[in-house]
């Protein structure tokens, strides 16, 4: 596919969610059991069934344009997990090896946080696209995934802030 024109730029975008958010749903079951704290285990599972009508958004969203998702691996979305992997794993090539719980609790708010703000970016990125390529109901589309990741990286502060920093920090 040659990228001569914002609607292919618009398609390549969609793609990269498209895999983004698929290695995400992949990532999330690993996060919820890698932590004790209920309420993070609540946050990843809710954050997981958000992610399920998140795919298929972007499913609905090929279909209007009669394009198929494509095979191709977000490798930014891939870096980021795999840092917050190599926690969970105790990779000494990554840290130490050594971690406590709850460090670790902390360290998965971190990476989940990371994984928001890459969302954030390309859906704002994609929801802009949209209007500009007038297609407005791919942007309200676009725009809820939005609103939901910004919730969620604000709820994840909320947990950070009032306990597992400083669980973390005791
Ligand atoms: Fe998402």
């Amino acid at each position: 596919m040659k990228l001569d024109n914002l609607k292919q730029l618009y398609i390549h975008e969609l793609n990269d969610l498209y895999s983004a958010e698929n290695q995400i749903l992949e990532a999330l079951p690993k996060m919820v059991e890698a932590t004790d704290d209920s309420r993070l285990k609540n946050a990843f599972m809710k954050h997981l069934e958000l992610t399920k009508h998140q795919v298929r958004r972007l499913e609905e969203i090929f279909d209007q344009l009669g394009e198929k998702a494509e095979s191709s691996k977000c490798e930014g979305m891939k870096g980021i997990i795999k840092e917050g992997e190599s926690f969970i794993k105790k990779d000494k090539s990554f840290f130490r090896g050594d971690i406590d719980n709850d460090v670790l609790d902390a360290a998965l708010i971190a990476s989940a946080q990371r994984v928001e703000h890459y969302e954030i970016s390309g859906y704002g990125t994609a929801r802009t696209y949209a209007k500009h390529l007038g297609y407005t109901e791919q942007a309200s589309l676009l725009q809820q995934t939005l609103d939901e990741e910004s919730r969620t990286d604000r709820e994840l502060t909320e947990l950070a802030e009032s306990s597992v920093n400083i669980k973390a920090a005791k």
